[in-house]
């Protein structure tokens, strides 16, 4: 997805502007969410591969899908603050002020693997709101095709899943604008679901 990016891996800026989400998403919770957050898992994840050259031409998904080819020494490192920066160019780019819907194609996988989008939205938000600790809710595709709903801890990737859509339930992405409220972040989200995007995400 990020397939021409290596070390070193830049702070991509948001494909919107900070007040765009707003009133869900505030600007005070994206800068921090970007620019302090966001920033530190990429330095940290280039801070480890500083070193090793060898893997300087290794784009993210080659990174964090062989993570057990990189040394012991960077390999925790590179896991935790890789994944948070795929992810997290994952969350941003999933998100948008505009109005857009899926695609047929995907509206038909969602139906034929969940029911309804009704019933999609409801596993997706059961999903986000009870993940225990810090983490992800995912909307994936597995090798069949089908559309899957996990949970990830930490900043853990879900390969071997293609990622289609996921949200960041980490206190970080909603604390000072909603508190504890997970619920009404997760459900208020719903409504920023860039579609244009987890639609070309999709293989039909
Ligand atoms: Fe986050």
């Amino acid at each position: 997805m990020y397939e021409l990016e290596h070390y070193p891996f830049p702070l991509k800026p948001l494909p919107y502007a900070y007040n765009a989400l707003q009133p869900v998403i505030d600007a005070r919770t994206l800068h921090f969410h970007h620019d302090k957050h966001l920033k530190t898992y990429v330095d940290r994840l280039n801070e480890a591969l500083s070193p090793y050259p060898m893997y300087h031409t290794w784009n993210l998904e080659m990174i964090l899908a062989n993570i057990n080819e990189l040394p012991e020494q960077i390999r925790r490192s590179v896991w935790e603050n890789g994944g948070g920066v795929y992810n997290h160019q994952l969350y941003f780019d999933s998100m948008t002020s505009r109005s857009t819907s899926p695609s047929p194609a995907f509206q038909q996988a969602v139906i034929s693997s969940f029911g309804s989008m009704a019933q999609w939205k409801n596993t997706m938000k059961n999903a986000a709101v009870t993940l225990f600790g810090s983490g992800w809710a995912w909307t994936v595709q597995d090798d069949s095709g089908q559309l899957k709903i996990l949970q990830t801890a930490n900043q853990d990737a879900v390969f071997p899943y293609r990622p289609v859509l996921l949200v960041d339930v980490w206190e970080h992405a909603y604390y000072l604008q909603y508190q504890n409220r997970r619920a009404d972040y997760v459900e208020n989200w719903f409504r920023l679901i860039n579609w244009d995007v987890v639609s070309q995400r999709f293989t039909p």
